[in-house]
C-alpha cells in the first residue's frame, strides 16, 4: 500500500503550500484538503494563469480526484463559485468529492464571526470573517448542520432550531436577524446543485489506498494558527497540524508517509497575534514587495519577517516533518542581508531554543539572529547544484539547525519554478 504523503504550513500560513501540493498531485490519485475552509486561499499558476483556491484541493489541477475531507467546513455558495471558476477556465471538476460529515457554513455564522470579533475589542484577532470560528463551535457544540444533513429533507427542521436561537443573539446585539425562508429557499437550491458531489470519502480513500492508489493530503493554515498548539486565542479553530490531517480525513498514523513542512525563505502573518520576527521597518515593506505579500483570501497586506528557526524546530516536533519545502528563495536573494532567528532571549539574557505558545512569555523574549549574505539571483533556478553559493549557506543553515533536509527549494512562483532534491 503507497503511504499518504502530507503538505501543511509551518508558520503562520501563506508559505505557498498550494503550490507544493500541486507539484505532488502530479503523480497522485487522490489529493484530499482535510481542515480549515475558506478562511485558505491557495494559489497556483497553472499553465501561466493564476488560480486562488479556497475550498477544492489544488490536486484538481493535475486530474486527482480532489476530496473535500469531513474536517472542513464549506461554504456552499464560495464552493459554488469555485466550481464555476474552474469550469470556466476548462478544468474538469467531474473529479470533485464532498464528504458527507464535512460541516456547512451558514449565513449566521458569519454574522457570529463579525459579532464575536465586535465583543473582543481591541483583543479581536483579525479573522477572515468567513464564519469559520462559529461553524466549528456549531460543530463541537453538536447543532452543526453536516453536508449529509444539508442535502436531506432534515436540513428545513435543523435550519430551523439554528435560526431560531441566533437570532435571539443577533437582536440582542441590534444585528440584522436572519429570515428562515429566505435562508432555506437559498441553501436548499445550493444543496442541489452539491448533492451529486457528496459520498462516504472514508470508504472512497480506504478503497483507494487498498487498491494501490497514492493520496496526497493538502493542509490548511498553518501550525502556529492551529487550535491547541498554535498562539492561542491568535489561532483559526481547527487542528491544522498532522493530527487534524488524520482527523479531517479518516487516515491513520500509519498511512502516513512523507510529511513536508512547508515554510517561506522568509516569514509572514496576517491578523493579529505575537510574532517575534517581524520587521516593522523599511525591510519589512521590502519584503512585502518583493514577495506580493498580500492576502490571497482577504487582500490584507501581510505583516513579513525573518525566517524563525525556533519556530520551524517546534513545528517539526508537533508535526514530524520528514522534509522542508522552502519556497520564495528567489524574493529573499534579492536582499543584501539576510537574518535567521536561531533563538529566543528573555529578559534575564537566557536564550532557549524550545517555542512557547504562551503570548505572556512569548511577549517578553526577543529574537537571537545570525546574519547571512544575499545578493543572490535564484529565479527560475531548477537544479540544486546551480544556486550561489550564498543561497546554499543559507539553506545548509536552515537544515543543520532543525536535522531535516530541505527537499524541494521554490524559486518563483510558477509551477516549475522548483528544485526537487532526492
Ligand atoms: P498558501 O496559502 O500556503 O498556499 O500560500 P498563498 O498562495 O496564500 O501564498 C503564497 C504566494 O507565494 C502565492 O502568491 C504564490 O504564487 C507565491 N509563491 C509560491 N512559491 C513561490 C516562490 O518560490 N517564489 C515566488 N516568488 N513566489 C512564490
Ligand atoms: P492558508 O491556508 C493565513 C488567520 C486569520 C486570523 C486567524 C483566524 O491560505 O495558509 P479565521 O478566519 O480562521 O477564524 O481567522 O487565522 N488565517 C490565515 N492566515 N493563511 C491562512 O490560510 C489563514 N487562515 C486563517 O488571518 O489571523
Ligand atoms: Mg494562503
Amino acid at each position: 500500500m503507497h503511504k499518504v504523503d502530507v503538505v501543511i504550513g509551518a508558520f503562520f500560513g501563506d508559505e505557498g503550500k498550494g503550490k507544493i501540493i500541486d507539484y505532488l498531485s502530479v503523480k497522485s490519485d487522490i489529493s484530499v484538503r482535510c481542515a480549515g475552509g475558506n478562511n485558505a486561499g491557495h494559489t497556483i499558476v497553472f499553465d501561466g494563469k493564476k488560480f486562488a483556491m479556497h475550498l477544492i484541493p489544488s490536486g484538481i489541477f493535475s486530474g486527482a480526484i480532489a476530496v473535500i475531507g469531513n474536517g472542513v467546513v464549506i461554504d456552499p455558495a464560495v464552493l459554488l463559485d469555485e466550481i464555476k471558476m474552474l469550469e470556466d477556465a476548462g478544468i474538469s471538476i467531474e473529479n470533485l468529492k464532498i464528504s458527507s460529515k464535512a460541516h456547512i457554513i451558514l449565513p449566521y455564522h458569519k454574522e457570529y464571526d463579525l459579532l464575536e470579533e465586535e465583543i473582543r475589542g481591541e483583543n479581536k484577532i483579525g479573522t477572515t470573517k468567513r464564519g469559520i470560528g462559529p461553524t466549528y463551535s456549531d460543530k463541537m457544540s453538536r447543532f452543526g448542520i453536516r453536508v449529509e444533513d444539508f442535502i436531506s429533507p432534515k436540513f428545513y427542521d435543523l435550519l430551523k432550531q439554528n435560526l431560531e436561537n441566533k437570532n435571539k443573539l443577533l437582536a440582542l446585539y441590534n444585528m440584522k436577524t436572519l429570515e428562515l425562508d429566505e435562508v432555506f429557499e437559498e441553501y436548499s437550491q445550493y444543496a442541489k446543485i452539491l448533492k451529486p458531489y457528496v459520498c462516504d470519502t472514508v470508504s472512497l480513500i480506504h478503497n483507494a489506498l487498498e487498491s494501490n492508489k497514492k493520496v496526497v493530503c493538502e493542509g490548511a493554515q498553518a501550525t502556529l494558527l492551529d487550535i491547541d498548539f498554535g498562539t492561542y486565542p491568535f489561532v483559526t479553530s481547527s487542528n491544522t497540524t498532522i493530527g487534524g490531517i488524520l482527523n479531517g480525513s479518516s487516515l491513520n498514523a500509519s498511512n502516513i508517509g512523507r510529511v513536508y513542512g512547508v515554510i517561506k525563505a522568509y516569514s509572514s502573518r496576517v491578523g493579529e497575534g505575537p510574532y517575534l520576527t517581524e520587521i516593522n521597518d523599511a525591510t519589512g515593506d521590502l519584503i512585502r514587495e518583493l514577495g506580493h505579500e498580500y492576502g490571497t483570501t482577504t487582500k490584507r497586506p501581510r505583516r513579513c519577517g525573518w525566517l524563525d528557526l525556533v519556530a520551524l524546530k517546534y513545528a517539526v516536533r508537533v508535526n514530524g516533518f520528514t522534509d522542508i519545502a522552502m519556497n520564495h528563495l528567489d524574493t529573499i536573494g534579492k536582499l543584501n542581508e539576510i537574518k535567521l532567528c536561531v533563538g529566543y532571549c528573555d529578559e534575564n539574557g537566557i536564550v532557549t531554543t524550545d517555542y512557547t505558545t504562551n503570548t505572556d512569555e512569548l511577549s517578553k523574549m526577543k529574537p537571537v539572529y545570525q546574519t547571512f549574505e544575499g545578493n543572490f539571483d535564484a529565479t527560475g533556478v531548477r537544479k540544486f547544484n546551480k544556486l550561489p553559493k550564498n543561497a546554499k549557506a543559507y539553506i545548509k543553515a536552515i537544515e543543520n539547525f532543525i536535522n531535516v533536509q530541505v527537499s524541494i527549494i521554490g524559486t518563483g512562483p510558477d509551477r516549475e519554478d522548483l528544485i526537487v532534491r532526492k
